[in-house]
């Protein structure tokens, strides 16, 4: 068994979804208006992938932070209800916490009480993968999910570990075209936000790259500017006042 979630407590966010807060870094996973609304609003729809899968190209997802999983189940939630679904959906998810992901994937999470079955499913589709092809520093895990009435198919891998150790053995050779990018605050995590790893997440990215996220913090747009991105603040759907929709700043208006 995992020793998670004992250094965090339930939350239940306004949307009825729950979600954990994190006594180690002492900030919550998911903002108080909803972990799931936030998952739909943010990373689904102020991100406009449902226009791109209706393009037939395989489309790469990276999923920075898998966390309670659910920007990943929402992603695959509203592909698979997309009856103009046309792309092939790589879905490639990173998370740190081992005892978290142990949690997330026997689907014994306390924030998984009301979690539907279909979640549950996907959730349990996942195998490991042979050591042959997992990274050094984590497990890697797959699950295969067919598109219920397209000829087409998810493939969602999720990589354990550290994901600036293990994020470039998985990087597409076209690049990512949407990025989730979900770690904990700047204040409270620095690392993922800081210019020098931002410039090197831009080169696995494709031309036409939507990164999303939640903070519009300045020191968060500073350091996507000074890596080569450049940032627009989309409105929120929710309670917050806005989101950070960031592009190439080669390719800004892709
Ligand atoms: C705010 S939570 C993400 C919530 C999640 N996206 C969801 O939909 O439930 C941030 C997550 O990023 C993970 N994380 C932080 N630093 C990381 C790193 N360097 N590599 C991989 N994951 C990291 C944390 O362990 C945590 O689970």
């Amino acid at each position: 068994m995992t020793d998670f979630p004992q250094q965090a407590h339930l939350i239940s966010t306004e949307d009825g979804s729950f979600s954990l807060f994190c006594e180690e870094i002492g900030e919550c996973y998911h903002s108080r208006f909803g972990a799931k609304s936030e998952a739909m609003g943010l990373y689904i729809r102020a991100s406009q992938i449902a226009e791109r899968w209706r393009n037939a190209s395989p489309l790469y997802v990276l999923d920075v932070g898998l966390g309670l999983g659910y920007n990943a189940l929402c992603t695959l939630e509203s592909w698979l209800a997309d009856p103009q679904a046309a792309a092939p959906l790589c879905l490639t998810s990173f998370e740190k916490n081992q005892a978290l992901f142990n949690s997330l994937r026997i689907v014994q999470g306390p924030w998984q009480v009301n979690w539907p079955e279909s979640w549950r499913s996907w959730i349990q589709a996942l195998a490991p993968i042979s050591a042959l092809h997992s990274t050094t520093s984590g497990e890697v895990w797959k699950a295969h999910i067919p598109h219920p009435t397209r000829p087409i198919a998810c493939e969602w891998t999720c990589v354990t570990g550290d994901i600036r150790e293990t994020l470039f053995a998985h990087a597409p050779s076209s690049g990512w075209e949407r990025i989730w990018y979900d770690p904990f605050s700047a204040k409270k995590a620095p690392e993922l936000w800081a210019a020098p790893w931002l410039t090197q997440l831009r080169t696995c990215v494709a031309p036409s790259v939507t990164l999303v996220t939640y903070s519009v913090a300045r020191s968060v747009r500073e350091a996507f500017a000074q890596a080569g991105w450049s940032w627009e603040k989309v409105p929120t759907d929710t309670g917050k006042r806005s989101w950070l929709r960031v592009r190439r700043n080669d390719f800004p208006s892709a």
